[in-house]
């Protein structure tokens, strides 16, 4: 199990908390020892400590491992990082992957996020593990405090470029438990690459509304043009002391790319894959409300 610290789609964590309620043994591969690694002590899990870009450190991960679940942060170093856990699985006898990708993951994909994970992709055949990669054609939910946070609390704005698109969102814990599927019960799907679809989709102004809904202030969508929205999520995240311009490049060419040709999906894959209804967009905005609040003392949320 990679990525269960993550703290944006946080999937991994979710992947392994689903397969410890199945009562499945499971290693969570962690960078360091911290509050979060001892959580997921707690819950049950077996912690090692490697790092993706440390080929021996991977290798002891991976002792003893049938299956694993990939996952890598939407940033540089995706490639190199599945190449080096392919080479140590192969060396560990490693059987199946399911690796976390998404619909934009094509060759000639505008987004260098997309591309990367279409490499990563093809190393995992060529190192022929089994399992699934699982495209989820859509948004994660917690993108929307990440990413507009605080330009909510300090403008109460919304501003991107993808004017009136209306991309699907989905809540990183339905990925997890979707991915929890895939690994416990691999019979579940019979394509090598399963693309997902979320339950429901939303423009940014309808966005708006529902946080102007749940936090009980008014909040609007400004459109920018593509690379001013680029330009200023870099310098964002820069400030944010979270530079990442291959997530800024990403999300700039998405919001052209899907109102050009949209590959964003609204299904019941999750209901079929997991048997529960999918989490609401409303539902994850309000338990999130404080994130959307200038005091945080004005809204008590669940996370
Ligand atoms: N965001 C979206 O809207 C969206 C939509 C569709 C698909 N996806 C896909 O979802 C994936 C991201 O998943 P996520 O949201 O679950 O990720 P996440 O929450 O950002 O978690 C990433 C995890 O990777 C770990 N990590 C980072 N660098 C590492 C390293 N060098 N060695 C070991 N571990 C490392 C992080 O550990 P630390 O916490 O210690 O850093 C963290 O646990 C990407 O493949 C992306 O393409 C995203």
């Amino acid at each position: 199990m990679t990525g269960a610290t993550g703290r944006l789609g946080g999937t991994g964590r979710h992947v392994a908390t689903e397969l410890l309620r199945r009562g499945l043994p499971v290693r969570a591969m962690v960078r360091r020892l911290d509050e979060r690694s001892e959580v997921l002590r707690d819950a049950g899990m077996e912690v090692v400590v490697a790092d993706f870009f440390d080929y021996t450190g991977l290798v002891a991960a991976l002792e003893g491992i049938e299956a694993a679940y990939f996952t890598y942060p939407v940033g540089s170093g995706l490639t190199e990082a599945a190449g080096l856990f392919a080479a140590a699985g192969r060396r560990q006898g490693l059987r199946r992957v399911v690796d976390l990708s998404l619909d934009a993951a094509f060759p000639e994909s505008t987004s260098p996020q997309g591309r990367a994970q279409w490499v990563t992709e093809q190393i995992f055949e060529w190192a022929g593990f089994g399992g699934a990669h699982l495209r989820v054609a859509a948004f994660f939910m917690e993108n929307l405090p990440a990413l507009y946070g605080h330009q909510v609390r300090e403008l109460g704005e919304i501003r991107n470029s993808f004017g009136d698109f209306e991309p699907s969102w989905i809540a990183g814990s339905d990925v997890g438990a979707m991915g929890a599927v895939l690994l416990a019960e691999p019979e579940s799907v019979t394509d090598r690459t399963t693309t997902v679809g979320a339950a429901e989709r939303a423009g940014h102004a309808a966005i708006a509304e529902i946080i102007s809904k749940v936090t009980g202030r008014p909040v609007r969508y400004r459109p920018l043009p593509p690379e001013e929205w680029r330009d200023e999520l870099t310098a964002n995240l820069a400030a944010a002391g979270q530079p990442n311009p291959t997530a800024a490049a990403h999300l700039s060419a998405q919001s052209v790319a899907l109102r050009h040709d949209s590959t964003h999906l609204v299904t019941d894959d999750i209901r079929r894959l997991t048997g529960r209804p999918a989490v609401t967009l409303e539902d994850f905005l309000d338990r999130n409300r404080r994130s959307f609040l200038p005091d945080p003392g004005q809204g008590a949320a669940e996370g």
